[in-house]
């Protein structure tokens, strides 16, 4: 998420420094950027000046001390409150008072990043969708104490991102999560149940109600562990409604974790879907003595 949110910063003329602990992701991010601009540019939907613009803003480095120059920081490590509160604290070190903590959190509360702060009205979500260059919103999450010149600058950046801002107040699972992950975890019980098989699902969601991918694909693509994870916070905070479904807690136990374990509703070989998971259709008997 990190290198999609700095491609498209970076496209739209701010000066970036893409910042991970890990110097082999940060070399891996930028060979990826130089790569999708080159791809843009042989499309023939961006001019080798811009490319070679667009590049020249952007740096990276391991270290934090960048951070003195921030006016935003876009923090988008892995989904974990103790470690995103620990950037937080060492970004606090570094960057000056105007600066802007923005997380592109998908579930954790903004108000509790903002409490590990000295800072907390200039605390905000900006949480993109992957792939950042390409999916047009960006969900903005205002905390308890965020002040409302903050939201205006993040309206602005993220209009000249070429985003459509929606704002969300600090509640699990904000906007989209909210209203997608039920969908998705439905979509499970009805394959548990047998009502419909999972070819079906998909193709009545995409078909009927011009989703363009059906709900089970995706929840192989984000992850089926991910999708139990949210499922159990949002449950957690909203009861019963959200409760994750049977199947998708036993898929989850059995390794069955989407697209990147190879296999989850359905299975992939080299990352291409081959055929739904047989374990989902298979018939079972006593065998007979
Ligand atoms: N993947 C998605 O589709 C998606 C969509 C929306 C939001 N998000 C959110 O974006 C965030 C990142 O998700 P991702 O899928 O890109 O994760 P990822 O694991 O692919 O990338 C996280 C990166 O953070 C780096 N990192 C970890 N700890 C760090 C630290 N202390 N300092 C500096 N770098 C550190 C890791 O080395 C890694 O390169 C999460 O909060 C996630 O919930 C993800």
């Amino acid at each position: 998420m990190g290198s999609g949110i700095a491609q498209t910063a970076i496209c739209s003329g701010y000066t970036v420094t893409l910042n991970d602990q890990r110097q082999e992701a940060l070399e891996r991010a930028k060979a990826g950027i130089e790569k999708a601009l080159q791809r843009e540019v042989e499309k023939g939907r961006m001019t080798e000046e811009d490319c070679a613009a667009a590049l020249a803003r952007l740096s990276i480095d391991a270290g934090m001390a960048a951070g003195k120059d921030a006016d935003l920081v876009i923090e988008a490590i892995y989904e974990n409150l103790d470690a995103k509160q620990a950037v937080f604290r060492r970004l606090e070190e570094v960057c000056p008072a105007h600066t802007i903590f923005a997380s592109n959190t998908s579930s954790i509360s903004l108000t509790a990043l903002a409490s590990a702060t000295k800072r907390p009205d200039r605390v905000v979500g900006m949480h993109f969708f992957s792939p950042v260059p390409k999916m047009r919103l960006c969900e903005v999450i205002f905390g308890l104490l965020t002040a409302q010149d903050v939201l205006d600058q993040i309206k602005e950046v993220g209009e000249k991102m070429g985003k459509t801002l929606i704002l969300s107040d600090d509640k699990p699972g904000f906007i989209v999560n909210r209203a997608l992950l039920p969908m998705l975890n439905e979509a499970c019980v009805i394959v548990g149940l047998h009502v419909g098989t999972v070819e079906d699902v998909d193709n009545g969601m995409k078909l009927g109600c011009n989703h363009p991918m059906g709900p089970l694909e995706l929840a192989d693509m984000i992850g089926l562990d991910i999708l139990l994870n949210v499922m159990m916070v949002l449950s957690k905070e909203y009861g019963e409604k959200y409760h994750p479904s049977m199947i998708l807690r036993k898929m989850v136990t059995a390794g069955f974790l989407g697209r990147k374990s190879g296999a989850g509703f359905y299975l992939y070989e080299n990352g291409k879907k081959v055929g739904v998971n047989p374990v989902l259709t298979r018939e079972h008997t006593l065998a007979e003595r």
